[in-house]
């Protein structure tokens, strides 16, 4: 069964007909030729498919699209400004913060996403202290970023990168 449905994807309003079975992974990628969203698992397990859906972060293989009509979505190459990099961008950048690539999109949105949440007051698992507000060490990073997998490695880089931008 098909569905007519109207997305929001960086900055571009995009109509589309999809399959009803369609990911916004799926979407974005095969539909509106997004391809800075990457399909590594499939499963939920790895981020490289994380966007941001109306502010949030989402890993997109495990979302349908038509369930999403109407939302608006920031994908990794979205978040410049014309030439001007977005902060999180600039940071792995000068970090090092990737080897292939593959991960970072996903990786960026993710963190994006999560210091928007760690804002908001959001606990995480390695939060001890819930009444207080969120103090972003090191720990506290990597725990909120455990859902994006780096096959190169590139954990320590890709905290440095985050660490710069907590304010
Ligand atoms: S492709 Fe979506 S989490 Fe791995
Ligand atoms: S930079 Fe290669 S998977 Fe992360």
């Amino acid at each position: 069964m098909e569905a007519e449905i109207a997305l929001t994807v960086d900055g571009t309003q995009q109509s589309l007909a999809v399959d009803t079975r369609t990911t916004v992974l799926d979407a974005l990628r095969d539909h509106l030729g997004v391809t800075s969203p990457k399909k590594g698992c499939d499963h939920g397990q790895c981020g490289a498919c994380t966007v941001l859906v109306n502010g949030r972060r989402v890993t997109t293989c495990l979302s349908l699209a038509v369930a999403n009509d109407g939302a608006e979505i920031t994908t990794a190459e979205g978040m410049a400004e014309g030439r001007q990099l977005h902060a999180m961008q600039r940071s792995f950048l000068d970090h090092d913060g990737f080897q292939c690539g593959y991960c970072t999109p996903g990786q960026i949105c993710s963190a994006v996403g999560m210091l928007a949440e760690a804002k908001a007051g959001w606990p995480s698992a390695a939060t001890d202290d819930l009444t207080a507000e969120v103090e972003l060490d090191d720990t506290e990073i990597r725990e909120r970023m455990s859902g994006n997998l780096c096959r190169c490695g590139a954990y320590a880089n890709i905290v440095a990168a985050i660490r710069e931008n907590v304010r």
